[in-house]
């Protein structure tokens, strides 16, 4: 799952994993668990999360493999990886090397006001990690998690600055990832500024399911 910062790839790959059963992987939020863990990993990426910049590709592919080691033959979506030209070509080898590849990839669209308006409103749980949006999708007590009553609060990466120092790298990157994917005929790009459930509609429509099964 591709798209620009607040495209909607967590929102849509969650409505999506459920009625399919992959197994969702976002390396934003394996990195987030990491940094509150203080781990190794955690506090090498640190300073890349905080500034909005790419953590290095070397690492990355290190993370997402190991998933696919902790739960060998399963399917997976990957949110937000790859993110460069050089993590997708990993991706292809580390999933060659396992008899398997890369079967679709959706491109999220968004404009960019549309975005900086989503990351602006964007709250997130303490405790268990669900989104919302101040506006769009709001918990039904402001501040509260309608899940588990966590607290909600902002990612420090959702300031104003750094949501527009995000969005020019993924601006910078994205050709080139559209041109790999494009080549290998499995991309499909679909419009989602649109409702979550719209945007999910036409994620499963593209895997050939619907949302009940
Ligand atoms: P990551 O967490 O992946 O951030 P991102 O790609 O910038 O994407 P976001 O999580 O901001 O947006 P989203 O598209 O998932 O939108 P969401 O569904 O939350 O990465 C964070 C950082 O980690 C990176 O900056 C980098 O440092 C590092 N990193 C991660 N992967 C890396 C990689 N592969 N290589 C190197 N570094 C990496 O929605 C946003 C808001 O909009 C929410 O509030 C939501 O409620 C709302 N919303 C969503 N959909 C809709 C809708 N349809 N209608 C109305 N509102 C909606």
């Amino acid at each position: 799952m591709m798209g620009a910062p607040g495209a909607g790839k967590g929102t849509a790959a969650e409505g999506v994993c459920k009625a399919t059963g992959c197994r969702h992987v976002s390396t934003g939020d394996l990195l987030r668990q990491a940094i509150k863990l203080d781990t190794p990993l955690g506090r090498k990426a640190d300073g890349y999360v905080r500034r909005g910049e790419l953590v290095p590709d070397e690492v990355m592919i290190g993370l997402v493999t190991e998933q696919f080691e902790a739960a060998p033959g399963a399917l997976f979506l990957l949110d937000g990886f790859p993110r460069t030209l050089v993590q997708a070509k990993l991706l292809d080898e580390a999933l060659k090397a396992r008899g398997s590849r890369v079967s679709r990839v959706f491109l999220l669209e968004t404009p960019r006001d549309v975005l900086v308006q989503r990351l602006g409103g964007r709250r997130l749980c303490r405790k268990c990690g669900a989104s919302y949006h101040v506006t769009n999708i709001p918990p039904r007590r402001p501040g509260i998690c309608d899940k588990c009553g966590g607290e909600l609060y902002q990612r420090p990466d959702d300031e104003e600055k750094t949501i527009l120092n995000r969005l020019e790298i993924f601006e910078r990157q994205n050709a080139d990832l559209v041109a790999h994917y494009r080549g290998q005929g499995v991309l499909h790009a679909l419009d989602s500024s649109t409702s979550r459930e719209d945007t999910e509609a036409k994620i499963l429509g593209a895997m050939g399911r619907t949302g009940a099964g």
